[in-house]
């Protein structure tokens, strides 16, 4: 297949069933890829699967059945190293709970990619995370540690250190849950602008309307299903059309 178009993840009818037995079915033959380049919202209401969608997306948790692949590779197969080296070089993750490291500032903890798998952070990559705390406003708040800082902007510093390494595809679980209207719209911004200059891809689970619709595509989950899977844009203009010949 042409590696331009190959899906970067991909996943092959996967359930999921939490505990034994009967157990939680979260997810149920679920199909789902994101093209290089895709900003994708999943919308869904609370209990729905969206997060345990994305945990699989991004091969942090192993589904019930099914096959999920990322970059073309059957995650399956692979032991931990090498999933963690794949994930490392492929995926940036913005989740709820954000594990900054407390003994080093935010700027260290965005530079840590670097530092941790080659063999620490060039002056580029230095100033490319430096210019993602400027746009997120921490540009006076780097060099201090998660502690010191409110929610807010811890989310923000996890935000920039997702981005740091210029992943292909972003996965992130309610990314401006944390934020107000301004710190969230100037985050929002910043995906957006990724996506458009460098084809970052986005996967974002968000319960904002107003977030999805600005969106390339919408997936809906519901009871563990995708049940919606559509084109803004394409929408809008059906939509658009539809009101044309009416008048
Ligand atoms: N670790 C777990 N153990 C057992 N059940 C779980 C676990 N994680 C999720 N579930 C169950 O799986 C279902 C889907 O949960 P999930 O967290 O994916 O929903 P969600 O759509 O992300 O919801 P929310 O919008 O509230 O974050 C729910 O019924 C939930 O109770
Ligand atoms: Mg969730």
């Amino acid at each position: 297949m042409d590696k331009r178009k190959m899906p970067v993840v991909k996943t092959v009818g996967i359930s999921k069933r939490y505990g034994e037995g009967v157990g939680t079915w979260a997810l149920r033959g679920v199909n789902f890829d994101v093209a290089p380049g895709e900003f994708v919202a999943i919308v869904g209401a609370s209990g729905s699967g969206k997060s345990t969608l994305l945990n699989m997306i991004g091969a942090l948790d192993q589904p019930t059945s099914g096959a999920v692949y990322i970059n073309g590779q059957n995650t399956s197969y692979l032991d931990e190293n090498a999933l963690a080296a794949l994930r490392g070089d492929t995926l940036g993750f913005i989740f709820q709970f954000h594990y900054l490291l407390n003994e080093f500032s935010i700027l260290e903890n965005a530079l840590m990619p670097f530092s941790i798998r080659k063999g620490g952070p060039s002056r580029d990559d230095r100033q490319w995370v430096e210019e993602l705390f400027c746009r997120v406003g921490l540009q006076d708040s780097m060099h201090c540690r998660p502690k010191q800082l409110s929610g807010g902007q811890q989310q923000r510093g996890a935000i920039v250190r997702a981005l740091a390494n210029r992943p292909k595809v972003v996965l992130a679980d309610e990314p401006t849950g944390n934020l107000d209207s301004r710190n969230g719209a100037m985050v929002f911004d910043l995906l957006r602008e990724l996506n458009t200059t460098f084809g970052t891809g986005f996967v974002l689970v968000t319960h904002d309307d107003r977030l999805a619709r600005e969106a390339a595509r919408i997936v809906a989950v519901e009871d563990g299903r995708i049940v919606a899977n559509y084109c803004v844009e394409e929408v809008e203009r059906e939509a658009s059309q539809l009101r044309h010949s009416e008048k």
